[in-house]
């Protein structure tokens, strides 16, 4: 059995962190499932990291549920969690409740992520009511970049902290386990972490979080276009990866490799015989 809710809520209750990551394939996966992490999101960041896109505005659901069948080959423990992509559920209850079903269903995830608090709560809670776990996103909402003005801090003044807090308590109510809580002081974070029962997922948010989430691109150096201040590099595999292939070029072009080593052989009187039958 993998991890459930019911573990998710006991290491906040006991005040054991929670680790998460995102993965976009099979392998990745595999990995993080392995190195014992307690989430991975199938992120919506997949349009960034892997697509190319410059935002995560264009991730369709064909796009998403693509990868996430992927990550699901990968996870033996992990709780696995789809992000519903940009206007997958913003237009109407009915919407969220199919898409968030599309990823349970044919993608195999244990929960779903949608980005927004109080004007989401109806989405939030029509997709609970079909029997499927939430995890909010409230902060900076990369789906609304254009809305917020680019990628800044949020809730550093008193309408937005107040806004925010609402957010937080109208996904409580609405029935999500979680929240994502992105790109926002760390006292904010605190105060959201102890004032309600929400599972809370900082980036970019302080260390006062119920658990943190980071993306496997940004902590592994494989995506160069910028790295938030947030993120800590632990590898810096995108050099790594530009040495191999120069030198399978370089080995190639001057005949160093393939050696005979890499190469398949046959015994010497096979090979006169064939050559005679082929002649
Ligand atoms: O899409 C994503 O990867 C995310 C995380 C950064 C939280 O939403």
């Amino acid at each position: 059995m993998g991890i459930t809710l019911l573990d998710l809520q006991r290491k906040k209750r006991s005040g054991e962190k929670i680790t998460m990551l995102t993965a976009y394939d099979e392998p990745m996966a595999r990995m993080i499932d392995e190195a014992g992490i307690d989430m991975v999101l199938v992120g919506d960041s997949v349009g960034m990291v892997i697509l190319g896109y410059s935002s995560t505005v264009p991730v369709t659901m064909e796009e998403m549920l693509h990868h996430t069948k992927a990550v699901r080959r990968g996870i033996r423990h992990a709780f696995l969690v789809g992000d519903l992509p940009f206007m997958s559920y913003q237009a109407s209850k009915e919407e969220a409740i199919r898409n968030a079903g599309r990823f349970i269903k044919e993608a195999g995830c244990d929960a779903v992520k949608l980005e927004g608090g109080e004007e989401m709560a109806d989405k939030v809670q029509g997709i609970v009511r079909a029997g499927i776990p939430v995890l909010g996103h409230i902060g900076l909402t990369p789906q609304s970049i254009s809305k917020l003005s680019g990628y800044r801090v949020q809730g550093r003044d008193l309408a937005s902290a107040k806004k925010l807090l609402r957010d937080a308590s109208a996904l409580e109510e609405a029935g999500a386990f979680g929240v994502v809580l992105e790109c926002i002081p760390y006292q904010l974070a605190k105060a959201i972490t102890e004032r309600t029962s929400l599972i809370t997922i900082g980036i970019g948010a302080g260390p006062h979080c119920d658990g943190q989430v980071l993306v496997i691109h940004d902590i592994l150096g494989l995506f160069e276009k910028f790295v938030p201040r947030f993120v800590k590099v632990y590898a810096h595999l995108a050099p790594q990866i530009r040495e191999a292939i120069k030198q399978f070029k370089d080995e190639v072009e001057s005949g160093i490799f393939p050696d005979y080593k890499h190469a398949f052989s046959m015994e010497e009187g096979e090979w006169k015989r064939l050559l005679e039958d082929i002649t």
